[in-house]
């Protein structure tokens, strides 16, 4: 299969969807791999690496879409490069659909087979595309965290470990799912005085198996939270409840009663944020403050460490773009429920049911799109 990797040219978007190593994997099955020119450079991957691993470099992205089968990609397509995506194209990168209609339409119209990073869906319900970013997101937050407790940054001026004879601070983690276990060990392995809030019990027995002595479990409900934002330091939004805005566990009248630099930092801000005063910010501009504390709300983290979002990403893309490329994504989809659930909008029909009931439109089940499965002997 010819396969394509575009450069991201979503603003401050400095990831790339293939690595050199990625590359070199495609390339040794047989699969021809063409790069645009400095797509890997915001990453830290040179156009010589990638000639190296054995990727065609091309000048221009209307010569990576005119030429390829499959384009990776890490963002979706934006509106300058909806006109060069052909009919029958197969697009493998994170969508997001529901939350822009026009793209939506667009591929719809291109006939494209979109096939969606995050809603390629394991049989335990877990997202293995999505979870590489929120362990980073997680293990940033509290890296993030500790900057913000520093007084130049308006924090408390509290070092996270403490020191010999002075303690360490209080790390309040709200959710104990992906980013809040990759939150927790960052902040224990700190030495900070961890506490993580699930309403899952079961998940609350897990980690309590699995922490270290210096993280606490408990409960997440209102009155526990109120008690202990009173003395935490730093306090991460990490919950999730899938399909729904996050609920607001940390509300405008808490903010009173922490202490002056304190830091909130929500990672949860892509679904609405945990705490009621988040609103989003970017990196350039990361934090603003609400009663003394200080608030840091950046909707795509990962993008601050291209270099890691990269290597994660494509780590967990790889196995998927292998299928994909060697039996075309109708068997690979046919064969592999994982990857069917990653269909979003195929030859102009919608078969994703929460993208047509996001906007309306009609539903296709997606195996109106597959090849009738192999008969088993
Ligand atoms: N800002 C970013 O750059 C970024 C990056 C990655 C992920 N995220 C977001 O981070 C959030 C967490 O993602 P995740 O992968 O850890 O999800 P997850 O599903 O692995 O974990 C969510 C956890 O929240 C818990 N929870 C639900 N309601 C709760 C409540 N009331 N109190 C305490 N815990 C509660 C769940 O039981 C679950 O354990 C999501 O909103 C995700 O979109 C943001």
């Amino acid at each position: 299969m010819i396969i394509g990797v575009p450069k991201e040219i979503k603003n401050n978007e400095n990831r790339v969807a293939l690595t050199p190593a990625g590359v070199s994997e495609l390339v040794k099955r047989g699969h021809t791999v063409q790069v645009q020119r400095t797509a890997g450079e915001g990453s830290g991957f040179s156009d010589a690496e990638y000639e190296a691993a054995g990727a065609r470099m091309l000048a221009s992205i209307e010569d990576v879409y005119g030429a390829s089968e499959m384009i990776m990609k890490v963002k979706e397509p934006i509106e300058s490069e909806y006109n060069l995506i052909r009919e029958g194209q197969l697009l493998f990168t994170y969508f997001h659909f529901a939350s822009y209609e026009p793209l939506t339409h667009a591929m719809i119209e291109r006939k494209a087979i979109c096939l969606a990073y995050e809603t390629v869906e394991r049989a335990d319900r877990s997202l293995p595309l999505l979870i590489p970013m929120s362990e980073v997101a997680g293990r940033m937050s509290i890296q993030e965290g500790a900057k913000y407790l520093e007084k130049p940054l308006k924090g408390r001026g509290i070092l996270l470990g403490g020191v010999p004879g002075v303690p360490p601070a209080k790390v309040l983690i709200l959710g104990g799912g992906i980013v809040g276990t990759q939150a927790a060990k960052m902040a224990a392995g700190l030495g900070a005085d961890v506490t993580i809030l699930d309403i899952n019990l079961f998940r609350l027995r897990e980690l309590s198996d699995i922490m270290p002595a210096n993280v606490k479990t408990g409960m997440s409900n209102e009155y526990t939270i109120r008690e202990l934002v009173k003395t935490s330091d730093l306090i991460v939004g990490a919950v999730l409840i899938p399909g729904a805005k996050a609920p607001h566990l940390i509300t405008r009248d808490m903010l009173r009663t922490m202490r002056p630099g304190t830091v909130l930092v929500d990672v949860a801000v892509d679904q609405g944020g945990c705490i009621e005063t988040c609103k989003p910010t970017t990196h350039e501009d990361p934090t603003y403050i609400i009663d003394d504390v200080v608030h840091y709300c950046v909707a795509n983290m990962p993008g601050a460490v291209p270099y890691t979002s990269t290597l994660a990403l494509t780590n967990a893309t790889l196995p998927y773009a292998i299928q994909l490329a060697g039996k075309g994504w109708q068997k690979a989809c046919t064969d592999n429920p994982e990857l069917r659930l990653g269909l979003n909008v195929v030859n102009g029909k919608v078969v994703y049911r929460g993208v047509a009931e996001a906007f309306g439109l009609p539903y296709d089940e997606v195996g109106t799109v597959l090849q009738p499965a192999t008969a088993v002997a």
